[in-house]
């Protein structure tokens, strides 16, 4: 069956990852690449495939409520995967204004727009057979588990219980998605990650941020102790299981995906500093010394992990990527990518990075 599907945040780390594969895979679909293009959002990810016959990108703000319905209705959007986002935790500190906006009033726009030509198309169907609306999201809308009980996992019962503004947002555009199906009978479908890793990823996120500094031997600063757990996924599998939840999750549900890979993060620094050395060909663990414990993130959660049994069990899916086999892949993408690196840390970037570590 041929579909026109929007894809928002398309040129950041996740949605690029995301474009590239439904374009591929899916030569019959029309794709829509919808994308601000914030500091995060990068053309370059997206260089491949840009003369593509069922490839559009449009420079558009989801917060622009006419100009997305205007889209919607003039390209016959059936199906919309929704990951444009403010995405960093540590922004959301400094400015949960943009949070707010883009994560909550961005997704409660892009429902309006898509309810007021699926519903007069009769289109709007429990089971989701004549559109849908596919909502990423995150993990850390569950608050924080105890590295004291790590048989206790996040299941997509676990309450609410968000922290930062940046998971505080996720949160509320969850349940607005939740409200658009039980109020107007919208197909949604929600799934909630954890960390994903991968080629693209903007560098103020753990992996990129410290694999660039390894390179060039600046300080490693890792927040607090290093103890706070988190579950790592390699970008490939998570866009493995948004094409089995976009063509077969059950309208109305949400499934959590993980890795199965939790680490402290100062277990992953090392690691991460023996794979950059190593293939650098320095000798490896001489970057050790680069590790800084630096002051703590203000409400850092101490852990995340997720259980995916519904995801595995309902529709089939598990990781394919090993995290060793993740972590030097990652790494490679990096060492080979320096013109991206360089394009992406240079300008804005660089004064962010000097206002954010300088003073710690
Ligand atoms: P990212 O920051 O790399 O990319 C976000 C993209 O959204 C960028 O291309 C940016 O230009 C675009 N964008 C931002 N504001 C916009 C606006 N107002 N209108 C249109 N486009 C806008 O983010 P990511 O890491 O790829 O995350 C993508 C999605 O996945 C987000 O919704 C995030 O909450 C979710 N998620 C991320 C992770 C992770 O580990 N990165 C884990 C779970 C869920
Ligand atoms: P991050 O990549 O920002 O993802 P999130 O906060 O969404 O989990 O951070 C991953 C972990 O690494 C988190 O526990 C915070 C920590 N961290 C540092 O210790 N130092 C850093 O410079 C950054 C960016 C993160």
């Amino acid at each position: 069956m041929s579909r026109n599907i929007l894809i928002t945040g398309g040129a950041g780390f996740i949605g690029s990852n995301a474009v590239r594969h439904f374009v591929n895979k899916y030569p019959h679909y029309k794709i829509v690449n919808l994308d601000a293009l914030t500091y995060a959002g990068n053309l370059a990810n997206l260089k491949d495939i840009e003369g593509r016959d069922n490839y559009e990108f449009v420079k558009m703000d989801i917060c622009d409520f006419e100009a997305v319905s205007t889209l919607i209705r003039d390209k016959k959007i059936d199906g919309i995967i929704h990951l444009a986002a403010e995405s960093h935790v540590d922004r959301s500190i400094a400015d949960p204004f943009t949070f707010a906006r883009t994560n909550i009033m961005g997704t409660l726009s892009l429902l309006q727009a898509a309810k007021n030509y699926w519903q007069p198309m009769g289109w709007i169907s429990e089971s989701g057979a004549g559109c849908k609306f596919y909502h990423i999201s995150t993990d850390e809308v569950y608050g924080t588990l105890s590295p004291e009980e790590p048989e206790v996992l996040f299941t997509e019962d676990t309450p609410y219980s968000p922290h930062s503004p940046y998971s505080a947002s996720k949160a509320s555009s969850d349940h607005f998605v939740r409200a658009f199906h039980d109020t107007y009978g919208m197909p949604t479908v929600i799934t909630n990650c954890s960390n994903n890793y991968g080629p693209n990823q903007f560098p103020e996120k753990l992996i990129p941020l410290f694999i660039n500094n390894i390179v060039e031997r600046k300080p490693l600063p890792v927040y607090g102790k290093g103890e706070n757990i988190r579950d790592w996924l390699y970008v490939a599998d998570h866009v493995e299981a948004m094409d089995l939840v976009f063509h077969k999750g059950e309208s109305g549900r949400t499934y959590n995906i993980g890795g199965m890979n939790e680490r402290t993060n100062i277990e992953l620094v090392k690691a991460l500093i023996q794979t950059t050395d190593r293939l650098l060909g320095r000798q490896e663990g001489e970057d050790l010394g680069l590790i800084h414990f630096v002051t703590d993130r203000p409400g850092h959660d101490a852990r995340y992990a997720i259980d995916s049994s519904r995801l595995r069990e309902e529709l089939g899916w598990k990781p394919a990527v090993s995290f060793n086999e993740g972590l030097e892949k990652t790494v490679r993408w990096y060492l080979d990518n320096k013109e991206w690196l360089e394009q992406v840390t240079s300008g804005e970037y660089a004064e962010y990075y000097e206002k954010m570590y300088s003073n710690r």
